[in-house]
């Protein structure tokens, strides 16, 4: 771009900021400055753009939603998710444990929020969680949708450690917000809940398909799959794993509750993490936590609530021994005699989910 017009784009800017977008407008509207498109660095960096096709084996389109996203919410939503300003200190944004390159999870059992503290949860990733069959988040189900989910690890201590009325300040006080709100939202207000429902957004438009395994499924690609990783679907959706009793559908989860044994000490009778049982105060629910997508389940170990798997090899082993034993172990859960090969099968298939259509790096600049 010329300097002369980077200037007036940038006087634009400013405008905005001050106010005067009203004005501003008019004098865009008329031709007389270059396009909003060029009006700062950071738009340039994260442009609106189309919603995103969803690739083969999601299975869902965006209009199927009630309130599908909107492109201005998504680049909205995208700032907002990378922004490490939304945490007390600056340290953390929701990337910091929410990795795009480990398919929105992290290569680590446990996270690590703010001034280093200690989480006791396993980020869990939510690719394809736009179309998540019950409305349930968290390992416990906590929040009942992506909204309401995104705004607990803001004001959650040990997390992102600020207050939703402290976002909103730190937002407020970052000039350029306020238009991409308004450009979103049809007014310039900054709330908690307009933050929540851009981010949200952006995370709709985290889809997963097209992997080597789909190309089979639904491309009839003989060549897209191995013998090994055909036989592990075979075992997984009609043989003796019989994994799909609670990984179904096309993101592979029924986004219900089971116990699995995960984290029960025999010596005490005791969980580590009680789990759904928290919410719902529900004696069967002690211990049971939210089947989890397998959509690119390689991209990030380690495995469970806990983190407590390090391999694919080590959560089959719990499957096969018939999950650990305890008072409210899931029905469902039985010995599976499977071989040593049939496990290396089952690796194989679940290697073959990594998908794409997700991917995303932090945009370059954020508003500022
Ligand atoms: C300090 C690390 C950390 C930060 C920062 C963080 N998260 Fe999380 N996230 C987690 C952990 C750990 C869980 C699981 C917690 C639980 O279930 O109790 C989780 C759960 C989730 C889930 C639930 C997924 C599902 O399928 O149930 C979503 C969605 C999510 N986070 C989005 C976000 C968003 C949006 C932000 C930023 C506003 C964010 N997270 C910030 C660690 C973090
Ligand atoms: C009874 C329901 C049920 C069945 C059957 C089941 N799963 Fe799971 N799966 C879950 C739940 C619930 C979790 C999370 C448990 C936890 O963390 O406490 C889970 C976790 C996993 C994980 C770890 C995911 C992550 O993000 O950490 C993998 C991998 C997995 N299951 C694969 C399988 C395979 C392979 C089979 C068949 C051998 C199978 N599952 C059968 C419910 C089930």
């Amino acid at each position: 771009m010329k300097p002369r017009y980077w200037l007036i784009a940038f006087a634009l800017c400013a405008a905005v900021g001050a106010g005067v977008w009203k004005t501003a407008r008019a004098i865009a509207a008329k031709g007389s400055v270059t396009q909003s498109g060029d009006c700062a660095q950071w738009e340039q960096d994260n442009p609106v753009q189309p919603l995103p096709t969803p690739p083969i084996g999601v299975g869902h389109r965006f209009d199927e939603l009630p309130d599908p996203p909107t492109p201005q919410r998504v680049r909205l939503g995208r700032w907002l998710f990378y922004d490490k300003r939304l945490s007390a200190d600056s340290s953390l944004s929701c990337a910091s444990c929410h990795r795009p390159e480990n398919a929105f999870s992290e290569l680590t059992p446990h996270s690590t929020g703010i001034h280093g503290q200690q989480g006791f949860r396993k980020a869990p990733s939510f690719v394809n969680a736009a179309w998540q069959i019950y409305p349930n988040f968290f390992w416990d189900g906590r929040a009942s949708s992506l909204e309401q989910q995104a705004l607990g690890p803001i004001d959650n201590p040990i997390e992102m450690g600020n207050t939703h009325a402290g976002m909103v300040r730190t937002l407020g006080g970052i000039e350029p917000y306020a238009r991409y709100f308004n450009e979103s939202f049809g007014s310039p207000e900054i709330t908690a809940d307009r933050a929540a429902r851009a981010i949200a957004d952006y995370e709709r438009t985290r889809v997963s398909g097209n992997s080597p395994w789909d190309r089979w499924q639904m491309s009839r690609d003989e060549s897209a799959l191995s013998a090994k990783a055909k036989k592990g679907h075979e075992l997984f959706f009609f043989g003796k794993a019989a994994c799909n009793q609670c990984h179904l559908g096309p993101n592979f989860t029924d986004s219900a509750f089971h116990n699995l044994g995960v984290g029960f000490d025999p010596l005490t009778g005791k969980f580590k993490d009680d789990g759904r049982y928290a919410i719902t105060k529900n004696e069967a629910d002690r211990g049971s936590f939210k089947t989890p997508t397998l959509r690119d389940i390689a991209k990030h170990p380690p495995y469970l609530h806990d983190g407590s798997a390090k391999t694919l090899r080590e959560v089959i082993d719990l499957y096969n021994r018939g999950g650990d034993k305890n008072p409210h172990l899931d029905p469902k859960m039985k010995p599976l005699n499977l071989t040593p090969e049939d496990v290396e099968d089952l690796v194989a298939f679940l290697e073959s989910l990594n998908g794409e259509g997700y991917q995303d790096t932090a945009p370059a600049t954020f508003p500022r």
